[in-house]
């Protein structure tokens, strides 16, 4: 993985889908980002495209008033009127193949004005049905084709629905673009608290002879939510949290949390280990879904005084819909070193608060000398890194209480992110978005791992989709989810760590 200080070459961003919300909202303020930091190349331009037919101007006001609303850096107006000089604008329909003559002829006349050496990155952020269609016709124009420059593709997630689409996907996607011109977003994995996974195990002596099947009693994963599925409603039908979050964000953490030490730090490296790790997940049988997978969806209630929407109550939502808001799941890694950890993950919406941590669990020690403890839990150590909010790591140790006998207590030992120096913690577009400018993959997916995170999850898919005996359990807004999900955690008295919105309140009182 190369440094942040590196220099892009020129070039062009080609963003499809920019009338959309994702690039007023996070593509627009990251390259903004990067261009206050000084990380744009000097030849450097964006390109919107979609069928909303605005000038070049329209769409800098636009991009504008994103860039007001959603980047928290500070500039002065000429630095921001300087960047927005460098956005233009080509309305097309993108399903109709004859429109990408313009934009074949406005990248030429652009590359000519502006010196950016024929590299072109394409950014696909429309609906996910144009995927293997833009990148068809963009090799109808040639504009796949290395060798003037570098071309390359990203695309948004969805990748797929399942295997079969997925697969397809690939292969269409393997038909215009090679492997590594393809820039699979995973945006968890731009997250600067999911890099320092690797930092944390590989850069310490202290945490990698400890994290195996002989010291760590079980792992758990949790990314909850607070909101619901706001004007999303239409995407989220089609999708649910299985698809949304888990086959992807989730799966791509534990990755990350369970891989080998890979031999260096370079893209392949990399991507090999979490995909060995992908390869040894246990196939779920049916009895496991049934058993250790639980959906449930948020039901309408009362927070504080304010009424909370039932998910069938929202926006483009089947009154009868049966998606799920929330999953939690248990599964096991079958390999040497994972062998019998269970491994705990779940996510949701309209959860009491918005939290993503990585908690580690330690065996208890093999004899315990001091009296009892109070709950299991108490007993292990835990190691919680926090991905967001709050960001930082907590390690949970006990102690001895000052005073007669031998009194057992547990206390933290924390570290903040806001602690440090330098708190400014990118956003994670800034990173992918500044990875692929540098052809830099490590932090994108690659297509044999997305292949065999929906290998996983088809088991569960298929179970959903023939058993209608599943429960789909409903849990009231603002809650953590159905309680039946504490039935899946394996052990006397363990249950899911309920985290608060600040990373050291627990216990007694948490602020939500
Ligand atoms: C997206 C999902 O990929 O991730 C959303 O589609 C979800 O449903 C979002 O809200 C969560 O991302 P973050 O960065 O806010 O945790």
């Amino acid at each position: 993985m190369k440094e942040n200080i590196e220099r892009a070459s020129g070039h062009i961003l080609i963003i499809f889908g920019a009338s959309g919300d994702l690039t007023r909202r996070k593509l627009i303020p990251a390259l903004f980002n990067l261009f206050l930091k000084d990380l744009l190349p000097e030849k450097f331009a964006v390109l919107g495209v979609s069928r909303t037919e605005i000038s070049d101007d329209v769409f800098r006001t636009k991009m504008s008033e994103g860039i007001k609303v959603h980047s928290d850096a500070e500039y002065e107006e000429e630095k921001l009127d300087n960047f927005l000089r460098k956005l233009y604008y080509t309305p097309i329909d993108t399903s109709y193949g004859d429109d990408y003559v313009k934009i074949k002829d406005r990248l030429h006349k652009l590359n000519n004005d502006l010196n950016t050496g024929s590299n072109y990155i394409f950014y696909l952020s429309t609906p996910p049905s144009l995927y293997p269609i833009i990148p068809m016709y963009l090799s109808k124009q040639d504009l796949n084709k290395s060798g003037t420059g570098f071309r390359r593709l990203i695309i948004e997630k969805p990748f797929g629905y399942d295997l079969k689409t997925a697969a397809e996907l690939n292969n269409k996607l393997l038909e215009y673009f090679s492997e590594d011109q393809l820039y699979r977003i995973d945006h968890y994995l731009g997250k600067e608290t999911v890099q320092n996974v690797l930092v944390t195990r590989f850069s310490n002596g202290i945490f990698e002879p400890l994290w195996n099947s002989k010291y760590v009693h079980h792992v758990e994963i949790t990314s909850a939510e607070s909101i619901g599925v706001e004007n999303r409603g239409g995407y989220f039908e089609g999708s649910g949290t299985l698809r949304d979050m888990i086959q992807n964000h989730l799966m791509q953490m534990v990755g990350l949390v369970a891989m080998e030490p890979p031999s260096s730090f370079d893209s392949n490296a990399i991507r090999n280990e979490t995909m060995k790790v992908f390869q040894s997940l246990r196939k779920l049988s049916p009895e496991d879904v049934l058993k250790n997978v639980i959906r449930g969806q948020y039901i309408n209630s009362s927070v504080r005084g304010e009424k909370m929407k039932g998910y069938r109550e929202e926006k483009d939502v089947d009154p009868n819909s049966r998606t799920e808001t929330f999953v939690a799941l248990k599964f096991y890694i079958d390999n040497w070193r994972w062998g019998g950890v269970p491994f705990y993950i779940r996510s949701g919406k309209r959860l009491p608060t918005r939290v993503t941590e990585i908690v580690i669990h330690f065996n208890k020690t093999p004899h315990w000398l001091f009296g009892h403890y109070q709950t299991a839990a108490e007993a292990n150590n835990q190691l919680v890194i926090r991905i967001q909010p709050d960001e930082g790591m907590l390690l949970k140790f006990a102690m001895k209480v000052p005073g007669q006998g031998f009194q057992v207590h547990n206390v933290n030992m924390d570290f903040h992110y806001s602690d440090l120096k330098n708190t400014y913690v990118p956003d994670a577009y800034e990173r992918l978005l500044l990875d692929c400018m540098l052809g830099d993959p490590t932090l994108y997916t690659r297509g044999d791992a997305v292949e065999e995170l929906w290998k996983f999850m088809g088991p569960i898919q298929e179970a959903w989709e023939k058993n209608s005996d599943i429960p789909l359990y409903g849990y009231p807004s603002g809650s953590w989810g159905p309680d039946v999900a504490d039935n899946i955690v394996e052990g006397e008295q363990l249950t899911w760590r309920y985290p608060c919105k600040n990373l050291s309140d627990d216990g007694l009182y948490c602020e939500l």
